[in-house]
């Protein structure tokens, strides 16, 4: 049996079949590259899900994570600790909001938005007691807890789950009509949304969507609460996808690359108004705020700048686009995405599907991964050069033509 065979057996007997990974065993990961368990080389293209959006292994990440690890590593929030106010400060200048509320996972700050925009309704808005509604969009993906799947179509996240939490209303993402219509409901909180859905195949809205539906949303006192998990974090060619309609959120919900992939570290901003309206003892989380995640948060945040990933993103996004777009083939239906986060559509061919076309990237040297059948999100690291790029579209194009 292969080194790569063996580590997947002992994966698939020992641990919940919850994922269907590629078969792909990674054992080091360097910059826009990983590496086998046999030492082959690829390029990553989906970077956990723009999780790495800094790259694999930063070595100013690497190195605040370790430096912080040999002093203090976990205090819980029963008692101050010296890096957690650091961190609030940075980042909530970096974002521009008054206040942050600190988590590990993207889910965990999904159910934090929620229920902050909940406490908002009652305290601020005015709302009887258990009546509060929030909006949220057909084909979201916004985490695996029991609440989070209540609202989610996919059948797969869904059923068997139940049962499921009430006070949400699904409408179709994109469509500011059915917005509009069921903004008129009095008992609305707050309307969540990812500004580009990810997990759904990277759906870019139409333009000037994020910009109206956030003033009906201001119109009709209702918080606007963006996603940006997936999307923020310089990965879409600005610092957050709402940056590209200068929308700004009432609160705005973060994770993955906040951390460079480093540590599960997540956040939720929002301004006084809106934050203070939790009080000690609501809500929390033992590992929010620790030391290590402040640190490795405040220099993967410092990294985003210091090496102009918005722009990057922009750049090299506008390019694989336009390649991808121009290369006559008959088994790529669509591209589509901003910055670097891209998806294209495949129509099967001699019954090779999207699956098959990951197979075989994998092959070619490099990682990527199908979603929802036959949508292949392209989204590598944004530390990624345009030579490597380069040479990454000619690794795709050979592999489309090989079928
Ligand atoms: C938009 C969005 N929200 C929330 C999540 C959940 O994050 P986590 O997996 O860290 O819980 C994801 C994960 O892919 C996501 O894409």
């Amino acid at each position: 049996m292969s080194k790569s065979a063996e580590y997947i057996e002992l994966e698939n007997k020992y641990g919940a079949h919850n994922y269907h990974p590629l078969p792909v065993v990674l054992s080091k990961g360097d910059g826009a590259f990983v590496w086998d368990v046999d030492g082959k080389k690829y390029y990553d293209f989906l970077s956990s899900y723009s999780a790495v959006n800094q790259g694999h292994c930063h070595p100013k990440i690497v190195a605040a994570l370790k430096q912080q690890s040999d002093l203090l590593t976990l205090t819980s929030r029963a008692f101050f600790n010296d890096t957690l106010g650091e961190y609030e400060k940075y980042i909530t200048s970096y974002f521009g909001f008054d206040k942050i509320l600190p988590m590990n996972t993207g889910a965990e700050a999904v159910e934090t938005a929620l229920k902050l925009c909940r406490k908002w309704s009652y305290q601020k808005k005015g709302l009887a007691p258990e009546s509060a509604k929030i909006i949220v969009c057909d084909g979201n993906f916004h985490g695996r807890t029991t609440t989070i799947i209540s609202f989610s179509n996919d059948s797969d996240a869904r059923d068997e789950f139940g049962p499921y939490t009430p006070g949400f209303i699904n409408i179709p993402y994109n469509d500011l009509d059915a917005l509009r219509d069921v903004l008129e409901d009095e008992n609305i909180a707050g309307f969540m949304l990812e500004p580009i859905q990810g997990e759904a195949g990277v759906f870019v809205p139409d333009e000037g969507y994020l910009r109206t539906a956030k003033s009906l949303c201001e119109e009709a006192g209702v918080l606007f609460i963006a996603d940006e998990v997936q999307t923020g974090i310089a990965r879409t060619g600005r610092l957050l996808a709402v940056d590209h309609e200068d929308v700004k959120p009432d609160i705005l919900i973060l994770g993955k690359a906040i951390s460079g992939g480093v540590f599960p570290v997540s956040a939720v901003l929002a301004n006084n108004e809106i934050m203070m309206c939790i009080r000690p003892g609501e809500h929390g989380s033992t590992f929010g705020g620790n030391p290590l995640a402040n640190k490795v948060a405040i220099a993967a945040l410092e990294v985003v700048k210091e090496e102009g990933l918005s722009e990057n993103a922009e750049h090299l996004g506008k390019i694989l686009r336009t390649e991808l777009s121009n290369f006559e083939n008959d088994m790529i239906t669509l591209v589509r995405g901003k910055g670097l986060l891209n998806a294209i559509v495949i129509k099967p061919k001699n019954g090779k599907e999207a699956w098959d076309v990951c197979l075989r990237l994998r092959d070619n040297g490099l990682l990527a991964k199908p979603t929802h059948g036959d949508i292949i999100r392209f989204a590598p690291p944004l530390i990624i050069t345009e030579e490597q790029l380069r040479d990454c579209i000619s690794i795709i194009k050979q592999t489309i033509l090989s079928f």
